[in-house]
């Protein structure tokens, strides 16, 4: 029926467009809207499934229940108040369009930052970006053709499917498991799903939803496999700063990987600075880094006043990471030894990042999430999870698994906890639980 009002209107306006003295507004209203259609790529296009129980926990709320949001990863420490003054404080007569890979000043003090890090590169391999999200995208688009394949240790950040569906790229799931804490699969699993059209690896590190740090010789193990295959290695460093159990990896320290490595990385969660919308792409390999540049002009610049924040952050005294580092780890002792005491829930203990994925006695996570929101209060009050499955490539993995972000103090995790125990005893879609995993560490 749509099809055939579609194929009517089509020939009204084509009849319409050719007489020379048709009113155009009149023959837009008229005949030209029904004409109008979403692309392919919209309609393939991923909502975020972080995002689709946010009208439930919007009705919870104007029932007057306190709703503990460990659903996203909006951290709620607070800002470095020294960044927000660099740009109350800035001199500004006319806000210009920066250059495009970003202000020269603030990639030269970028520099410093990475080499803190232990990254040596020089400003002319970093390019300022519009969050981290248009780091993944540029990333992308610039190594990558439509039809590509790129592999993705499933669960993974669930927005890397819109980057890559925007860029026409297949993600490749291979799954990491929740017994080894989401260790990375055996190299044998990636050779495995290799084909013709694989062009590189995603690897995010820490990892956002699992918040596994990756070791060494997990990291050697990529690199390896990408020299082999001549593959990209994509790797996003979002939350670097936060790891708490053992040495942290990045890409861009692996010998003999230096053209393969694009890195993406970001302020938003460094500095609690995720309105700034600002990050970086970074690469040795200068033909990437050129043609990165091309899309980069193409959308001008970065935000202006945002550059004059993350400048001043490289300018943050050494120390300031210890409070908020010491504060999230405290929230992850807590959120995980508060889980694995509850009955039939097991959650392994992340190495880095603020996320932790638990297995819990449920039918469906989609379902508890949503019954959480919509059908359950404990003294006022209910908690917001991401349910895992959106976070796997492999459709019906983690249906039993939740995500939970601990960027709430330690007495609204308490709180949430509180509420998650006594849910999982009245929710009635409970089921038998797993046996509790050996492994309790990350590993
Ligand atoms: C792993 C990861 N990469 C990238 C991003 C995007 O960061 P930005 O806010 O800088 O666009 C996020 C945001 O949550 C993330 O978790």
């Amino acid at each position: 029926m749509f099809g055939t009002k579609r194929c009517f209107y089509g020939m009204i306006l084509t009849k319409v467009s050719q007489l020379p003295h048709t009113n155009t507004a009149k023959r837009k209203s008229a005949y030209l809207w029904p004409m109008l259609t979403i692309s392919q790529r919209g309609q393939d296009m991923p909502p975020s499934p972080i995002r689709k129980l946010v009208p439930f926990a919007e009705a919870a709320k104007k029932k007057g229940i306190k709703v503990y949001h460990l659903n996203i990863g909006q951290p709620d420490i607070e800002t470095p108040p020294a960044i927000l003054d660099a740009v109350k404080h800035a001199d500004i007569k006319v806000l210009e369009y920066s250059h495009s890979a970003g202000n020269e000043s603030y990639r030269r003090k970028l520099v410093e930052y990475y080499k803190r890090v232990g990254i040596e590169v020089s400003h002319d391999q970093i390019m300022i970006t519009t969050g981290g999200s248009e780091a993944i995208l540029f990333g992308f688009f610039t190594c990558l053709n439509p039809g590509d394949e790129v592999i993705i240790p499933e669960p993974f950040y669930a927005n890397y499917n819109g980057f890559a569906c925007t860029a026409g790229v297949k993600v490749v799931p291979i799954t990491s498991h929740i017994e080894n804490g989401f260790a990375l699969p055996p190299i044998d699993a990636f050779e495995k799903v290799i084909t013709p059209r694989t062009r590189g690896i995603v690897v995010c590190n820490p990892n956002n939803p699992t918040g596994y740090l990756y070791s060494r010789e997990e990291m050697e193990a990529l690199r390896d496999i990408c020299i082999r295959h001549d593959l990209y290695l994509f790797s996003d460093e979002a939350y670097r700063e936060f790891c708490y159990d053992g040495e942290y990896i990045s890409a861009m320290q692996l010998p003999g990987l230096e053209q393969h490595v694009v890195l993406m990385d970001t302020i938003s969660k460094r500095y609690s600075a995720c309105g700034a919308r600002i990050g970086t792409f970074v690469t040795k390999n200068k033909a990437v880094y050129d043609a990165a540049m091309k899309f980069a002009q193409a959308r001008l610049s970065p935000p202006g006043l945002a550059q004059i924040m993350g400048e001043a952050a490289v300018d943050l005294p050494d120390h300031y990471f210890d409070a908020p580092k010491a504060e999230y780890q405290a929230r992850r002792d807590l959120l995980v030894s508060r889980l694995n005491a509850m009955e039939d829930v097991f959650c392994p203990n992340p190495g880095g990042a603020f996320y932790a994925i638990a297995r819990l006695p449920i039918d469906d996570a989609d379902t508890f999430c949503q019954w959480l929101l919509e059908s359950f209060s404990y003294n006022g009050q209910t908690v917001m999870l991401a349910p895992a499955t959106g976070f796997y490539g492999t459709p019906g993995l983690g249906k039993n698994e939740v995500r939970l972000a601990y960027v709430l103090n330690l007495d609204a995790i308490n709180g949430a906890m509180d509420c998650l125990e006594k849910a999982l005893q009245e929710y009635p879609g409970r089921v038998a639980g797993k046996t509790k995993s050996a492994a309790t560490a990350q590993g």
